[in-house]
């Protein structure tokens, strides 16, 4: 006879997943949290998203960051050694671009990975270790938009805060206001934040993105509903809902949904809960915030930083800027 045991780590992901499904399958509008799109598989979608000729905002990000890698590191270091720290690093794979920058400048860079995902964090700390020597990596467990703790400094040594991807265009502005604010209450002044942010450009441009030839970005989301069949014994019909992205121009977000194909009734066997969908309801699963120019420096501003500069491509399509801790 085997009898499995749930560690406590897993019981508490457990819970968590169970209290945030349940407000949200009970809400109206329906949503669910896009933190649920980040298992193992979905990981491996999103990196594959990436990849997507579609999905313009990684090339056009690493784009920007190869061409200013030595000015962004030179702007941020000003003299003293800088060591790099990175919110929700994932694979942190433009990053090495910004380290590559950063060990020219100075023989070793401590690197401060901050993530949720400890495996994400263990591949990343031996592929950088490998491939960039001088670099000394810290990775961090740790959930940063609950607030952040970071090592203090070295003497005569500052931080270089990247936030990349875009991924602050998945708060709403309030939110996004707010998690700068703890990022900058862990910060020293003269210390300087990398932000990534995309911005707003044609419709069909953001459409494409969000909903690609190949069905990827619709595998991805559905990969929530694997997930809760998976993790709450749910007996979501895949085929019975339908990935779709729009535009909201009154908020500037690109916004991803799961639509019920049909009239119908799910079970999720470990909440012992009945959910019903109308024909064409949706489960609203991610927002993608997208800025106007001069944006990014008000939100920086807000937060307690001095925007110095921003850096762009030619379409106008992204923008990498930098804040100092005021
Ligand atoms: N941070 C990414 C973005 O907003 C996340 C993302 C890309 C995403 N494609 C998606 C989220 C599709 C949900 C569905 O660009």
């Amino acid at each position: 006879m085997t009898t499995i045991t749930p560690s406590p780590l897993s019981a508490k992901i457990f819970d968590q997943i169970a209290a945030a499904v349940t407000e949200g399958l009970t809400s109206d509008p329906k949503w669910l949290p896009s933190w649920l799109f980040y298992d193992a598989a979905g990981s491996r979608l999103f990196d594959q998203i990436t990849d997507l000729p579609e999905y313009y905002v990684t090339r056009t990000e690493r784009g920007i960051l190869a061409e200013q890698a030595e000015e962004i590191i030179a702007q941020a270091a000003r003299g003293p050694a800088l060591r790099l720290v990175e919110l929700g690093a994932g694979s942190a794979d433009k990053t090495r671009l910004l380290l590559a920058a950063a060990v020219d400048r100075q023989d070793t860079v401590f690197y401060e990975p901050v993530d949720v995902s400890a495996t994400a964090l263990v591949e990343a700390q031996n592929r950088i270790e490998r491939e960039i020597p001088g670099v000394l990596v810290c990775p961090r467990v740790m959930d940063y938009t609950k607030g952040l703790e970071l090592d203090p400094c070295l003497p005569g040594e500052h931080r270089l805060v990247l936030y990349i991807g875009s991924s602050i265009g998945n708060f709403e502005p309030k939110e996004a206001k707010r998690l700068l604010e703890n990022v900058r209450a862990a910060l020293d002044p003269g210390d300087c934040l990398l932000l990534g942010i995309d911005l707003v450009k044609g419709e069909q441009t953001l459409l494409d993105a969000y909903d690609d030839a190949a069905g990827v970005t619709a595998a991805f989301n559905r990969n929530v509903l694997t997930r809760l069949n998976k993790e709450l014994d749910a007996d979501f019909d895949l085929n019975a809902f339908q990935h779709c992205a729009w535009w909201n121009p009154a908020e500037s977000r690109m916004e991803m949904h799961l639509q019920s194909r049909v009239e119908q009734t799910v079970w999720l066997a470990a909440l012992d809960q009945r959910v019903n969908f109308d024909a064409g309801e949706t489960i609203h699963t991610e927002n993608s915030y997208k800025y106007r120019p001069g944006q990014a420096e008000a939100l920086l501003a807000e937060s307690g930083f001095h925007p110095e500069t921003t850096w762009t491509d030619e379409r106008g399509w992204f923008a990498v800027c930098i804040g100092r801790a005021r």
